[in-house]
């Protein structure tokens, strides 16, 4: 395995470095190429994929995943996956619903650290607590959520299903949990009256309205692509909001002259390679979770075959099947 920036290495993967030359700089290649390269070589050893979500940065999203996606993808990827390992780059409620939906798999996540303010802002015994204040009342789990909550749930959702998931239930009233603004969104959206809970992603209830005002007033004629997870005064001060696969899709069919993305730091990274010619203003957002995952760590994790997502088969049950309404919905 080629640890030195040798010139058999820098041949080997040139390519690669093809596709990534408009956002990453040369001379920081080489600290790159040698993991890139023993990873490529560990993924055909291991009998491995890498599933890697769109907030991943250029190098992991580019150069060295199998499958990349919005959470909603990712999950349908993982559970066709056929290889015996799975590294999930990305967050742990994505390996754990990786390993929900395709059991049999060992499912690996380079950094146990890799959570989210979402999942940690509830637990098991909080989404109790609600169905006894709300009896009756489905209840609908954001995926950004731990197994354990999501086995409390009717049926989950992601970003990119919310509004037909909550329309499915045909029901006046639903409780949403836990991202408290994807919640009013929806509500907005729907006219379905909901009970939200006070949780927030810490990367999207940065942005403000302003921000956008002064976006706008300072780039004339942008087109605003705003997560859900914004506060609702962001939503509407956008042009369209999705989530990250939505955002990715709007701007290969509309191909804006001049966008933003009002989200996490890399998706502009990411997408900018595919979209020479859409000129991206970079407001930078980084998410300290999904930045946990580096390439080094994806080798390791890939040498060491660390660390591995289990989840007790008394929550996975219940867990699975909110998740696999949710597709089937
Ligand atoms: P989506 O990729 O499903 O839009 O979710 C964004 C997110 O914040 C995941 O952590
Ligand atoms: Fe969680 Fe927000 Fe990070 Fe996504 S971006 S993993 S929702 S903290």
């Amino acid at each position: 395995m080629s640890l030195a920036f040798s010139p058999d290495l820098m041949a080997r993967t040139a390519p690669l470095y093809d596709r990534v030359k408009s956002v990453i700089p040369s001379i920081e290649w080489p600290a790159f190429a040698g993991d890139i390269d023993a990873i490529l070589a560990l993924k055909r050893e291991r009998d491995a994929v890498i599933l890697a979500h769109n907030y991943q940065t250029p190098e992991i999203f580019h150069c060295v995943a199998d499958i990349v996606g919005d959470s909603l993808a990712l999950a349908r990827e993982a559970m066709k996956v056929d290889a015996g390992t799975i590294v999930l780059a990305g967050v742990h409620f994505m390996a754990e619903t990786a390993k929900l939906l395709n059991p049999a798999k060992r499912v690996l996540i380079p950094d146990l650290g890799a959570g989210c303010s979402l999942a940690a802002s509830i637990t098991a015994a909080d989404v109790r607590l609600l169905r006894q204040r709300y009896p009756g009342v489905p209840v609908v789990t954001y995926v950004n959520t731990s197994a354990a909550v999501k086995a409390e749930s009717d049926i989950c959702c992601t970003s990119g299903n919310a509004k037909k998931i909550v329309e499915s239930l045909r029901v006046p009233k639903v409780i949403m949990l836990p991202d408290e603004y994807l919640a009013q969104n929806i509500a907005a959206e729907t006219g379905v009256e909901i009970v939200t809970w006070a949780g927030h992603c810490e990367v999207h209830e940065r942005f403000t309205a302003q921000d956008i005002r002064q976006l706008r007033a300072g780039h004339p004629g942008i087109v605003v692509l705003a997560h859900p997870e914004c506060p609702p005064e962001v939503v509407g001060e956008s042009d369209f909001t999705g989530s990250t696969a939505a955002m990715i899709d709007y701007v290969g069919l509309k191909r804006p002259a001049r966008v933003v993305l009002v989200t996490e730091c890399s998706m502009s990274d990411n997408v900018a390679v595919q979209h020479p010619g859409t000129e991206f203003i970079r407001p930078c957002n980084l998410c300290p979770h999904m930045k946990q995952i580096t390439l080094p760590k994806i080798r390791h994790a890939l040498e060491t075959m660390q660390h591995e997502v289990t989840i007790d088969p008394a929550v996975a049950e219940p867990a699975r099947r909110a998740v696999e309404r949710m597709l089937e919905a």
